[in-house]
């Protein structure tokens, strides 16, 4: 399973709320301390996918290109590749980004950045499913419906 979206548009918190207890979490955030992140989250998806245990891949995956390798590694191993995409306004990542503490906290060009690259996902990309999710705040809750490219 894929998550793709901007910096602070609830990725995580979403992984943690449905998924935490069924699924693995990768994440480059959790590999700040390897020299090379993507290559040592390929290996830990690798392991995951190996033993046949569902698993997340919780980073901004803008990009087809970044997305391609995650996608091949999950369909040589006949796992059903679901992408979870949240198509949410630079201004509410903005405002959520500025609102975090700490490490958290990314600078305000890296979701610029990340807005300029972002390629919505394709279903001919090797997605067997596609769903958009949006937090709606005053409830908190995560809305989730099929998405269709
Ligand atoms: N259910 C919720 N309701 C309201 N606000 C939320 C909810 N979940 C998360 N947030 C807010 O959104 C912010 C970002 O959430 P989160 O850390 O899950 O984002 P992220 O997409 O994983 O970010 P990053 O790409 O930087 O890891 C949180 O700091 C929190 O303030
Ligand atoms: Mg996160």
């Amino acid at each position: 399973m894929i998550l793709i979206g901007l910096p602070a548009v609830g990725k995580t918190s979403f992984y943690r709320e449905r998924f935490a207890g069924t699924h693995d979490h990768v994440s480059k955030d959790r590999l700040r301390h390897s020299r090379r992140p993507s290559r040592r989250q390929e290996q830990l998806l690798l392991e995951s996918l190996s033993s046949g245990r569902s698993v997340v891949v919780d980073n901004t995956n803008a990009t087809a290109q970044v997305r391609a390798p995650l996608i091949a590694l999950a369909r040589a191993h006949g796992a059903e590749v679901v992408g979870y995409y949240f198509p949410t306004e630079p201004a509410d990542a903005l405002r959520r980004n500025r609102a975090r503490e700490g490490r958290e906290r990314v600078p305000d060009v890296a979701i610029f950045a990340i807005r300029k690259q972002l390629q919505p996902p394709k279903a001919a990309e090797g997605f067997d499913r596609l769903f958009t999710v949006r937090l709606d705040e005053p409830t908190r809750a995560f809305v989730v419906e099929p998405y269709s490219s």
